[in-house]
């Protein structure tokens, strides 16, 4: 069983320089619009309060549950939704913060649940994107790295819960 670093693939100071332009190029898409970020938990916890700090507009923040994995390294194919934002969608435009896009599974699921409570728009942003969704409904509009095939932890990423708290991301032994 894998539990050591194998690799650094994305260091503290190449995140937080990334974190800064998405930061950027999302304050110039939403430009005085009623934005609502909604960070999908766990894994988006570390970006969501690293990127907001860069979103140089007004906007609110909330967040929603969605488990996916379980203790495995590949997708269960089923996605729950654990916990719901509580602020009103209608009328708002809603960006989805994401930390990987795998499989697409979680973000087609998401996208499914919040199109339906009528947002103004509806954008996802996803740190970390691995392009092997051949299914995914939605691309989405801001990506901060296109990611190795392979099973990263950091930065909020875990394998069955441990190495969220590293400041970057890396890849564990098999
Ligand atoms: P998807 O539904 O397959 O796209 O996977 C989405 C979720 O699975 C992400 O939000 C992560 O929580 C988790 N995930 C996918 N790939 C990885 C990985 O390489 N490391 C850690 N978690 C991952
Ligand atoms: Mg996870």
């Amino acid at each position: 069983m894998g539990r050591e670093i194998a690799r650094v693939v994305f260091d503290e100071h190449t995140i937080a320089r990334r974190v800064a332009e998405l930061g950027s190029e999302i304050a110039g898409h939403y430009d005085g619009e009623d934005l609502l970020v909604i960070g999908v938990l766990k894994g988006s916890f570390i970006f969501v309060a690293d990127l907001v700090r860069t979103i140089s507009m007004p906007h609110k923040v909330d967040f929603l549950v969605a488990a996916s994995y379980g203790t495995a390294k590949v997708s269960s194919g089923t996605v729950r939704l654990l916990y719901d934002p509580e602020t009103q969608l209608g009328g708002k435009h809603i960006l989805l913060v994401e930390d990987i896009v795998d499989s697409g599974n979680t973000l087609n699921h998401v996208f499914g649940l919040m199109r339906r409570r009528h947002p103004k728009s509806l954008e996802a942003c996803t740190l970390l994107h691995k392009r092997k969704a051949p299914d995914l409904e939605v691309e989405p509009r801001f990506i901060g790295f296109d990611a190795p095939h392979a099973f990263l932890v950091g930065y909020g990423l875990d394998h069955a819960e441990d190495f969220r708290h590293l400041p970057y991301i890396a890849t564990i032994e098999e």
